[in-house]
């Protein structure tokens, strides 16, 4: 049986990568390979996984240098040649081992009023968006977001910029922008405006390339530089 070999970070930031050598498998996927060292190699490594469909965004994980889902990751298509390094996820403080604290990640969502705030009450029908509206079109991709991370850790701005909001909870307030239903419209312009918001993406498109549902945060941005310029010539802001 043929073996892959497989480092894996241990500990908090002062951590090392440790060597392991799991039994290779037809179909294997990176958070199978993981999961077989803690069920059977050792019981203590920390990881953080749920669906295992691609549904959750729990699994991210540094493999080989890249942010990726490791639940649909399949070992052949990363590690052709039998090693594997796999670390947490980057731009973010590590708990421990494979898990990154996610909490940073999801406060930026928070500061860019990434919740909806619907304008009818209960009294009144369900507010509906008519699925071809311009609209709606726009955001099609935009709303499959899983909030795995991914786009966060690969990003070089959140690398230089800790308060930069990053590409996710940008992504998600483009998302709320284009939503009719929505009532937070100016607040949410005002919160992701500036340094800390999209006019400090620099349109490297790491986000883009990486993300695993296929959705452009790149083009989300651009979206919202668009309507922030439109905005203030209408003297909104
Ligand atoms: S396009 Fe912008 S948000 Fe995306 S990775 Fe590049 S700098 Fe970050
Ligand atoms: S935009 Fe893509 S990479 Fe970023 S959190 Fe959402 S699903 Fe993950
Ligand atoms: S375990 Fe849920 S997305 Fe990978």
């Amino acid at each position: 049986m043929s073996v892959l070999r497989v480092r894996v970070w241990r500990g908090a930031e002062q951590g090392a990568y440790q060597a392991f050598e799991v039994p290779r498998q037809a179909s294997q996927t990176v958070l199978d390979v993981v999961t077989y060292i803690q069920r059977a190699l050792d019981p203590t490594l920390a990881y953080r996984f749920a669906c295992r469909v691609g549904m959750c965004g729990s699994c991210a994980m540094t493999v080989n240098g890249i942010a990726r889902w490791t639940c649909r990751t399949h070992v052949d298509k990363v590690a052709a040649d039998g090693v594997l390094e796999i670390g947490p996820l980057a731009n973010l403080p590590m708990v421990r081992d494979l898990v990154a604290d996610m909490r940073e990640f999801f406060d930026k969502w928070a500061r860019a009023k990434g919740r909806f705030s619907g304008t009818r009450t209960r009294a009144e029908d369900f507010a509906r968006v008519a699925p071809h509206s311009a609209a709606r079109r726009d955001v099609d991709a935009a709303i499959e977001c899983i909030g795995c991370g991914v786009c966060y850790s690969s990003c070089d701005v959140v690398a230089w910029n800790p308060d930069y909001l990053g590409p996710a909870a940008l992504n998600r307030a483009w998302t709320l922008l284009r939503d009719e239903r929505d009532g937070t419209r100016t607040a949410r312009l005002h919160a992701v405006a500036g340094e800390a918001g999209c006019h400090a993406c620099h349109t490297h498109m790491s986000c883009t390339e990486r993300c695993p549902k296929h959705i452009a945060p790149t083009a989300g941005i651009a979206g919202l530089k668009r309507e922030l310029a439109r905005a203030a010539l209408h003297g909104e802001l």
